[in-house]
């Protein structure tokens, strides 16, 4: 087996349940309080889809699932929204600082070119700077900072805005 970036699979969906629930549990990273279940999880996966402009990309390393990245409808991309997606990246703890954020976020930004995205919008943890620098490594810039609209473990969580216009054409609607 190899190391790839691939579209995932109903079997990823515990994998990338358990790299998701550890930031529940342990992290700020999501401001989630109850972590997801295996329904909840397929109900995710089945809403995402290619087809529709929010592909799932794991990294796979040897066959174990080090990562996954996706895109996300933004505000229900209905009408005027269509050309603008929200990116997510996660990596497994065991495999952080090792490029594999980069290699995926890199994934995600083509599949959004090739699917004619316009822009991307990536909400962050104010104090995520491993997740900010990541992001202004691949192009966002930040946007704006929502001072404590979070709350988790016990302190307000500021939410800080990257986006990243891709500059493909839209169409005459
Ligand atoms: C943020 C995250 C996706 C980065 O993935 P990663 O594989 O560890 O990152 P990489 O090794 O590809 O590093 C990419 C860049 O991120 C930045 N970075 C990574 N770890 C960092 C750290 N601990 N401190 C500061 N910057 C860091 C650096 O700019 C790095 O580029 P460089 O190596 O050229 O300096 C990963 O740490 C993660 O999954 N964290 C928990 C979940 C999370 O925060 N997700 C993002 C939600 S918005």
């Amino acid at each position: 087996m190899t190391t790839e970036i691939r579209l995932a699979n109903k079997e990823d969906m515990p994998n990338i349940n358990a790299i998701y629930n550890r930031e529940i549990r342990e992290g700020t990273a999501t401001w989630h309080l109850t972590e997801w279940d295996e329904p909840e999880r397929l109900e995710w996966f089945a809403e995402h889809t290619a087809e529709n402009g929010e592909p799932i990309l794991v990294y796979s390393e040897q066959g174990v699932i080090a990562g996954f990245a996706y895109l996300t409808k933004y505000r229900g991309a209905r009408g005027g929204y269509r050309y603008t997606r929200e990116s997510t990246v996660y990596v497994d703890e065991k495999f952080q600082g090792q490029g594999i954020g980069t290699c995926l976020l890199d994934a995600l930004i083509q599949a959004a070119r090739d699917y004619g995205l316009h822009v991307l919008v990536a909400w962050i943890d104010s104090e995520n700077v491993a997740s900010i620098n990541l992001h202004k490594k691949m192009g966002f810039s930040t946007v704006g900072i929502e001072p404590e609209t979070g709350h988790k473990f016990g302190s307000w969580r500021s939410n800080q805005e990257m986006a990243f216009v891709l500059g493909q054409e839209g169409d005459n609607e």
